[in-house]
């Protein structure tokens, strides 16, 4: 059989040594042939550090994998098997953006969550349509593996306005299991988690060590100070009455919700004289030691300072998925997939995250039915944000815009709403085409 051919949109990221060593790792059971790396000019300097050092791994492995280089995304989509989508509209200055805006008001500024995620949508949405459309005319049998963020909302957008295959990915759920795993002294494949909930809005039902209950264990454990986040999130403490009361595993990002005063101040203070600046800030500091790294030719493998960000695991999540597909494997994935009944009490259109069996002709959600009270307002609240979002960015629809801001569950009032969608389309003007009538009226 033909060897596969893999597009990566955003190829140029210090990200891509994970996707390439995952494919390094699976190339027994996934017969890749070309991965081609893609980012816009402005991004070739990147582009041609982390594409020399994919080269390097892949020399080193001894694996028969071509890795091009391009600027030409249609070349690269044309006959692609799966398309990964990992790419930052606007890099790390626009995330920056996102994240100070919001704070300026008092409400959190993050880049997938509030309206830092709102803004973030907004620029990548006329893109991920310019990108579908490729892949409708040039690979209609391709898969799309969706891991830009927001990654649920990005997903739903595909899902509802083109024909492409997609399934989104995250590495949050696969990192809450190596970390309960690291919590409780187990192989990681010893613990499945029942996932529900939203990207990055996620909630564990329920943990289980070879097949037993422990969820109460964790919760315990997590009330004594195990940690349990990702490298961009702060370490927040829960309130074991909540904890216990709560019953479920909550992820790293709901302390964005449950914990949001503590958080706002610890983002304030973060970018108070000599603090030491948003998340983007940071990240675009390690960015630059890891591209200096990165350009050693002597480096051929995936460096350790990698593991200075968020992404962690990201590799396993989106090759193994990829495998999965491809074999036809019929294996649980906690993915981004269309609802379509399994959580009862939202539309079925709509992208939820939640444990899927994966096979050649996709993801199929396991039926979660109904869910707690506990928690279904809180995805109520911002799936209903994320559908208006996504008809907002789509059509370019401001009263649309407004609506979804208003009613995120971090937005504390319609003025504030308005303020906060108003700074940004003005602070994203160069990447909002939908919305440029609007933004001249505004500016
Ligand atoms: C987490 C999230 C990803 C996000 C990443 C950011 O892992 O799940 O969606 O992209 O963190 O990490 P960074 O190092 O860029 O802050």
């Amino acid at each position: 059989m033909a060897g596969l051919k893999i597009a990566v949109i955003g190829g140029g990221s210090s990200y891509t040594p994970e996707i390439i060593e995952g494919f390094i790792n699976r190339h027994h059971e996934l017969p890749v042939k070309e991965i081609h790396l893609v980012d816009i000019p402005e991004g070739m300097w990147k582009l041609e550090i982390v594409g020399a050092l994919a080269k390097r791994m892949v020399a080193r492995a001894g694996v028969d994998i071509e890795i091009v280089l391009t600027t030409n995304r249609r070349a690269a989509i044309e006959k692609a098997d799966f398309v990964t989508t990992q790419f930052r509209v606007g890099g790390l200055a626009a995330r920056a953006k996102d994240e100070r805006i919001p704070l300026k008001y008092d409400v959190l500024g993050q880049e997938t969550t509030g309206p830092g995620g709102f803004a973030k949508a907004m620029r990548t949405i006329p893109v991920i349509l310019e990108i579908c459309n490729d892949i409708e005319e040039l690979a209609p049998n391709a898969w799309l593996i969706n891991f830009t963020n927001p990654a649920g909302l990005i997903t739903e957008v595909v899902q509802k306005y083109t024909n492409v295959k997609v399934i989104g990915l995250c590495n949050v759920p696969i990192g809450m299991v190596k970390m309960v795993a690291n919590i409780l002294e187990v192989e990681s494949k010893r613990v499945k988690i029942d996932f529900v909930g939203l990207n990055h809005l996620v909630w564990g039902s329920k943990v289980l060590v070879d097949g037993e209950d422990v969820t109460q264990i964790v919760l315990n454990k997590l009330s004594d100070g195990a940690a349990l986040t990702m490298k961009n999130i702060p370490d927040l403490k829960w309130d074991s009455e909540f904890l216990n009361s709560l019953g479920m595993l909550p992820c790293p990002y709901h302390r964005y919700f449950y914990m949001m005063e503590d958080m706002v101040k610890d983002q304030q203070k973060a970018i108070e004289e000599g603090g030491k600046g948003t998340r983007a800030e940071q990240v675009l500091e390690v960015e630059k030691g890891l591209f200096e790294v990165y350009k050693d030719d002597t480096l051929q493998e995936k460096p350790q300072q990698l593991e200075k960000r968020g992404g962690a695991y990201y590799s396993d999540a989106a090759v193994s998925l990829i495998s999965a597909i491809h074999n036809n494997k019929k294996q649980l994935h906690v993915v981004n997939v269309k609802n379509n009944g399994t959580i009862i009490g939202l539309p079925k259109d709509v992208v939820i995250e939640v444990t899927a069996v994966v096979d050649k002709t996709g993801a199929h959600p396991i039926q979660v039915g109904e869910i707690s009270p506990k928690i279904y307002g809180l995805i109520q609240g911002v799936k209903a944000f994320e559908e208006l979002t996504v008809e907002a960015g789509v059509k370019g629809d401001y009263q649309m815009a407004l609506q979804a801001m208003a009613v995120h569950p971090l937005v504390p009032s319609v003025t504030v709403a308005k303020k906060l969608l108003d700074d940004i389309l003005i602070e994203n003007k160069e990447y909002l085409p939908q919305f440029q009538s609007k933004i001249q009226e505004l500016i």
